[in-house]
């Protein structure tokens, strides 16, 4: 399995330790791109909206964006791994979602990603692990990732060396768990959810487009993505050739 991994963090600490558990109940034999936030993409997103209407290869980012992006693109698996911070994911983490905005299914999703199963590995010391995992699993959702899976733990200490064995083995079993899940599926189909986004958002798209042209406004390149994929006739991304 091709799998691609973005660490919140640059820490090895509990988030990294954890992302490492989930690695060892994959087992051996995988390819695997890893990133380190906020090393790999150490810029915000300055809403030049460039992505929107051209491409994300003009982002003025794109040296840091495009590689990982590519990496997302060509990976079976994605890892998202962020400890909370201030109750959310990382800074670093939300910085490098704003930039593949325009990758959400409101505006030009990719047809691999239909097809894509997802993790995403939270922790904190006390509370808001479920909102961290969440600010990751918007993007993903939106970006039409098939499955995501959320392995998330309050760990009550700072230091990995000091969590308890009890709860250090109930983290292993949760990730051996999502690894079964991920190795036994033979086809990967978007869960009912995605599915569902994609027809609001088809919608979404015949309905913007209606307005344009009463306006006298072309098509949005939005609308001509989702035109030329032949998703406004019929056509699903996990479905046809
Ligand atoms: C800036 C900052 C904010 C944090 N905010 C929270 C928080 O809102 N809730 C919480 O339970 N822990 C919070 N923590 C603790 C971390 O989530 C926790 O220690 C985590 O395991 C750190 O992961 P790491 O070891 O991979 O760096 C915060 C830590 C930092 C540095």
């Amino acid at each position: 399995m091709n799998i691609t991994i973005v660490n919140g963090t640059e820490q090895k600490g509990c988030t990294f330790a954890m992302k490492e558990l989930f690695l060892c109940a994959m087992g051996d034999g995988h390819n695997i791109s890893e990133y380190y936030l906020p090393r790999d993409c150490p810029v915000f997103c300055t809403g030049c909206k460039a992505c929107f209407f051209r491409s994300i290869v003009v982002c003025p980012h794109s040296e840091y964006t495009v590689p990982i992006w590519d990496s997302i693109l060509k990976a079976d698996l994605l890892v998202f791994a962020s400890p909370t911070y201030v109750f959310h994911a990382t800074a670093q983490m939300k910085a490098l979602l704003d930039h593949f905005g325009t990758k959400w299914m409101a505006h030009s999703p990719e047809k691999p990603m239909f097809g894509k199963q997802a993790v995403i590995v939270a922790n904190a010391i006390g509370q808001g692990m479920g909102k961290t995992a969440g600010d990751i699993k918007d993007s993903l959702d939106f970006w039409g990732v098939a499955r995501t899976y959320v392995i998330k733990q309050a760990l009550f200490q700072a230091k990995w060396d000091n969590v308890s064995a009890k709860r250090k083995a109930a983290i292993g079993k949760r990730c051996e768990k999502a690894a079964a899940k991920i190795n036994s599926k033979k086809r990967v189909t978007p869960h009912i959810k995605i599915r569902w986004l994609f027809f609001i958002m088809k919608t979404a798209q015949k309905m913007i487009d209606k307005t344009e042209r009463k306006a006298g406004r072309e098509s949005t390149a939005d609308y001509r993505h989702w035109k030329d994929n032949g998703w406004l006739d019929g056509k699903k991304p996990w479905r046809d050739k």
